[in-house]
């Protein structure tokens, strides 16, 4: 797709000039968005993550597009790829070309509560043109992804209903979910590392909860398997809504409300390049579907998985990652923040601490691979500044955001 921008010159302009106020002012703007919006529009936080709005993290996650698309204004295909990733997100999620102008309405009321004097008629009419085109460009991104997802082999559009037929516990803080369509009929394959949406009404709660999850398994197996880590509270945070009631609540026979799979953080068979896997915790679902995926379509392709996690107790698939390591080609890596004596004498186990560039460099064969990983931010920072600092180019670095994307680059 291209995009043609009919702004004014003069509009272009302003857009641009404002971009270092937005950039002093752009979370203050965005927040006053979201209290605007959802005191309007109560029916929205249906489909926002309460969760990420208290920690600012979604705040974070607009504030950085909006400073992209208003920079971009003139030239809006270079944003496309953002946009095609938030494009999955959204259409993951359901949203709705008619929920634009919303949007739009809240974002003027807040930049003008915001910048006060500073926000004059010119400066709110040329960013409610360029908000219009920005918001087209996104509109037809996802009006391909919805058209897409719904005319596959066993697409569909919106959400469907999906029986857990199997549950299987795979720590001591992962559960799997095992999952098949409740009409009986064929469902859409995916890519390696691509995620649903998660849609549910859980009794007591005002609103319904929508979350993503990887998929964790091959595609092409006639179901869907999501495998979810309890989220469990602390002394300054409050135990995870939805991982909580599906460890404690779904049951096998139960029904979940599933959208298409989707998102970009996905496995190029299309190449040969060696490829490294490096995951933590609960970011190992993507990375394992592409390890599966791996073995049935390049069962030759050097591969080589690095999985981080605190111990034995809460090391999840174990057993598939031995499996997948029988093929000479594949070699499994494990790293323990603290492990026990029965731990250290795992077969793969490699590194007790946490994970670092020397043992990376160590248990790597070349650094001339494709790097895919996923896990807490901060062991992603980590890994991130290590394959910088090895030298392996950005375009062989890929990774996923278990929350609103961020900058690996900042702290
Ligand atoms: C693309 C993608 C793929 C994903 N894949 C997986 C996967 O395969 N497996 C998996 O387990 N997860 C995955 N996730 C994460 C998943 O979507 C959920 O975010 C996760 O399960 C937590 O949801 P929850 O409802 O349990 O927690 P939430 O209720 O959403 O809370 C999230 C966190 O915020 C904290 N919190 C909530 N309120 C506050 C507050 N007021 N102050 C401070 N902290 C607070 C909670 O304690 C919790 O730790 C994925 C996410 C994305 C975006
Ligand atoms: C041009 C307008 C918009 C921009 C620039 C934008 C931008 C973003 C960005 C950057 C994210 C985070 C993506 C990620 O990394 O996960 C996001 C997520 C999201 N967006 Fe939008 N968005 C726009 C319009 C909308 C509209 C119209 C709606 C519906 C009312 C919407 C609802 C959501 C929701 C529900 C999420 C996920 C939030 C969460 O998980 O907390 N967005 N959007």
């Amino acid at each position: 797709m291209t995009t043609t921008t009919k702004l004014h010159p003069k509009t272009i302009e302003i857009v641009k000039s404002t971009v270092p106020v937005l950039e002093t002012h752009g979370e203050q703007i965005t927040k006053r968005f979201y209290e605007l919006m959802f005191s309007n529009h109560p029916e929205l936080l249906h489909i926002f993550n309460h969760a990420n709005q208290k920690q600012g993290r979604q705040q974070r996650a607009l504030a950085a597009a909006v400073y992209a698309a208003a920079r971009y204004i003139d030239q809006l295909d270079a944003i496309l790829p953002v946009v095609r990733q938030i494009g999955h997100k959204h259409r993951s999620l359901g949203i709705k070309p008619e929920q634009y102008p919303i949007v739009g309405k809240h974002l003027l009321l807040a930049i003008k509560d915001v910048l006060g004097d500073a926000a004059t008629d010119e400066v709110i009419t040329a960013w409610a043109e360029a908000y219009e085109a920005i918001a087209s460009v996104f509109i037809q991104v996802e009006k391909e992804l919805y058209d897409e997802a719904a005319a596959k082999h066993g697409g569909w559009r919106d959400f469907r209903r999906f029986v857990v037929v199997k549950k299987v516990k795979e720590s001591g803080v992962i559960t799997s979910f095992y999952l098949e369509p409740e009409d009986g009929k064929a469902i859409s394959d995916y890519l390696p590392g691509q995620y649903v949406s998660v849609k549910l009404s859980i009794p007591g709660e005002t609103y319904t909860h929508i979350r993503q999850y990887s998929l964790s398994d091959a595609p092409g197996k006639g179901y869907y398997r999501i495998s979810v880590k309890r989220e469990a509270a602390t002394a300054d945070k409050p135990a995870g809504i939805v991982s909580n009631y599906l460890h404690d609540h779904v049951q096998e026979g139960d029904v979940l409300e599933l959208s298409a799979p989707a998102g970009d953080f996905t496995l190029d068979l299309s190449k040969t390049t060696p490829v490294v896997f490096i995951s933590g915790g609960v970011g190992i679902t993507p990375l394992l579907s592409m390890a599966h995926t791996l073995a049935i379509r390049q069962p030759t392709r050097p591969a080589a998985f690095l999985h981080a996690a605190l111990n034995g107790r809460v090391h999840a698939f174990d057993e598939e990652l031995r499996m997948l390591a029988e093929r000479p080609s594949f070699s499994y890596h494990i790293c323990y923040e603290s492990p026990s004596d029965e731990d250290r004498l795992h077969p793969h186990f490699g590194k007790e601490g946490r994970i670092d560039l020397a043992w990376m460099q160590s248990v790597i064969p070349t650094k001339d691979a494709d790097f895919y990983f996923c896990g807490p931010v901060p062991f992603m920072k980590t890994v991130y500044r290590a394959l910088k600092q090895w030298g392996v180019p950005e375009e062989h670095i890929h990774y996923e955001f278990f929350g609103p994307a961020g900058d690996l680059t900042k702290d």
